[in-house]
């Protein structure tokens, strides 16, 4: 999720790669970096931070090159210092790289390179890739051989771009799963991982596919696959204006993070399970500590509230380990009872709230164990915590959350699993549950199908005077997310409980117009929802039904329907289901001409109480 930029050509490329990055600028980075050929010599300029301090650096540290590549990185191993800042040396510092996405094995090839007594400048994965390439570069050939056969010892995500002192006005790119874009100039060519980077230079364009590297000059790109077999070049000519690009080509922020999630899933597990069917979740606390624990708080706001509440679902239900979930507000002023050995979790995007850090420092005042959930590493929640898991969502720009909260609710499955394995609790197959999350990227991204029949509901809907958002366990969660969607950017007025609890009050507001949204996931409830929706019904509301059902019990009932096929597991499902309904609010907001990105009256992070 980080920025890349690259450069060879005519003009000053530092100052073309810098000029790039600030064009990445609106994904957020906490660090930056260039490196540039000069002469025989690669000089590598990084500083934690914003661009400016790198800009400031290069003032006081002019550098003139024809060649050089650029990085902005999202923190996901190691802090955000200088140190861990790119571009990194490989051991010998003949080569430099830049790299977004994690390498999944760069634990075991990081133990193998310090056997051979090499050592490491950062705590990043990234300069682990580094070695290993210059660890093939020393067996011979082009930088693009060594390229080649690096990658192939790699196992993760991962857009490497690649300078080497001995091939001067030559960079080497790999691409697999994280997105590297060419740009084609006269006389320059340009690299960059998103295409606002390149539209100031030239408007043609060529995305590198999955497994495929480029070796690039100023007058010739080539592309290669992974077997080495040329790959014929197809550049497209863009013609979407700077803003639009930033959006990858989307209406909105909003809808391109939505469709993000099956990548943000995978990015999310990505280094976290190994081979063997067990869960790796690094730097928590050791097993003494899952083994003490008898109770969980989890405490957040928003979004990260409402993903907290799947935290619970699922850790009482497989783990059967007391939990309650909190506002931040609520939790700092209530005078928490809080067990010695209870765990502490804050679930947070921004990892800046000001209520969920004051209740961090109160949970740290009584000794209580922390944990941050925190998609910002570097934030101060994420600094604060005794322990941290990163999200690794990468930046998410729309004031209404979609993205972090999947990924969310995808750690706290992990935690929970990471507890199942270390307290080996009975009947619970981990193994069974991480292949079914490896598959959860397929299947949200079948989920997005559901597009097109949303817009169409959407438009019948827009209208609707009131929305309920109804279901039960894990459903009634989801539900809560979705109806915070419904209003935060539709400004719909939303009604939203466990279904069972609507005849104790809300069933009073069902009249005709309004509309009842059934997330309707769980097989064990099926009946009783069918129930629900018919009292619903029966005082001429009308009925959407969000399921994965596959009885058809559920489509029979409901006055209209959005069907997904189901995975393995319920919950799972109910996760799902999130994604329809923030394709429902983001289009009834289009079509009533909400401010979708920037909803009134609120804010991306809320740094005050
Ligand atoms: C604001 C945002 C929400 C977010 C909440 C908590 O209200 O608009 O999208 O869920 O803050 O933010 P956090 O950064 O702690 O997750």
């Amino acid at each position: 999720m980080c920025g890349i930029a690259g450069y060879i050509g005519q003009r000053n490329a530092v100052e073309v790669a810098v000029d790039q990055l600030r064009r990445l600028e609106y994904r957020g980075y906490d660090s930056a970096g260039v490196a540039v050929q000069v002469g025989s010599e690669i000089e590598i300029v990084k500083k934690a931070g914003t661009i400016r301090f790198l800009t400031e650096e290069l003032a006081s540290n002019p550098k003139d090159g024809r060649c050089a590549i650029g990085h902005s990185r999202w923190a996901t191993h190691g802090g955000p210092t200088d140190a861990n800042a790119h571009p990194h040396f490989d051991q010998d510092q003949h080569i430099a790289l830049i790299h977004n996405g994690i390498i999944e094995n760069y634990a075991e090839l990081k133990d193998e390179m310090i056997a051979r007594g090499h050592t490491f400048r950062s705590q990043t994965d990234s300069e682990v890739a580094a070695y290993v390439i210059g660890d093939e570069y020393r067996h011979g050939g082009t930088l693009l051989d060594a390229v080649r056969r690096a990658v192939r010892r790699f196992r993760g995500a991962y857009a490497l771009v690649v300078v080497s002192d001995s091939e001067p006005e030559t960079i080497v790119a790999a691409r697999n799963a994280s997105p590297l874009i060419i740009g084609f100039g006269e006389g320059e060519n340009l690299l960059a991982s998103d295409i606002p980077a390149l539209l100031p230079y030239t408007r043609s364009v060529m995305a590198l596919e999955e497994g495929h590297l480029a070796e690039i000059t100023r007058d010739t790109v080539k592309i290669i696959d992974g077997d080495g077999h040329h790959v014929p070049l197809a550049p497209q000519h863009i013609d979407w204006d700077i803003a639009a690009a930033e959006r990858g080509g989307y209406d909105h922020f909003m809808l391109k993070e939505i469709h993000e999630q099956p990548e943000v899933i995978r990015a999310c597990l990505a280094g976290r399970i190994d081979g063997k069917g067990g869960v790796r979740l690094e730097g928590v606390f050791s097993d003494n500590v899952w083994n003490e624990i008898d109770r969980v708080n989890i405490i957040a706001c928003g979004t990260a509230y409402h993903a907290g509440l799947m935290g619970k679902h699922l850790f009482e239900k497989l783990l059967r380990l007391p939990t309650d979930v909190y506002y931040s507000s609520e939790f700092r002023y209530g005078d928490p009872v809080l067990s010695p050995r209870s765990l502490a979790i804050f679930v947070s995007q921004s990892g800046e709230t000001a209520d969920t850090l004051a209740a961090l420092r109160l949970c740290k005042s009584r000794r209580i164990r922390t944990l941050g959930i925190v998609n910002v590493v570097g934030s101060s929640i994420a600094r604060e915590c005794d322990r941290t898991i990163a999200t690794q969502a990468g930046p998410e720009i729309s004031v209404a959350s979609t993205k972090a909260y999947t990924a969310q609710v995808i750690v706290l499955s992990l935690l929970a699993l990471h507890i199942a394995q270390v307290q080996e609790t009975p009947g619970l197959r981990v193994a069974d549950w991480l292949s079914e999350l490896q598959l959860l990227p397929g299947h949200a991204a079948k989920v997005l199908e559901v597009e097109e029949s949303v817009k169409a509901l959407a438009e019948q809907l827009k209208d609707m005077p009131l929305c309920f958002f109804l279901g039960r366990g894990a459903d009634a969660y989801v539900g809560y997310e979705g109806a915070l969607k419904l209003k935060e950017i539709a400004y719909i007025p939303t009604q939203e409980s466990p279904a069972g609890e609507m005849k104790h009050g809300p069933l009073a507001l069902i009249q005709a117009g309004v509309v009842s949204l059934f997330g309707a996931t769980d097989p064990a409830t099926t009946d009783k929802v069918v129930s629900n929706i018919k009292e619903v019904q029966a005082r001429s509301g009308t009925v959407l039904a969000v399921t994965s059902d596959t009885t058809g019990a559920i489509k029979k009932a409901a006055d209209l329907v959005i069907e997904f096929a189901p995975t393995k597991f319920d919950f799972l499902n109910a996760l799902l289901s999130v994604i329809p309904m923030q394709l429902l609010a983001y289009y009834v907001a289009k079509l009533n001409g909400c401010s979708i990105d920037q909803p009134r009256n609120l804010a991306k992070s809320v740094t005050v109480e």
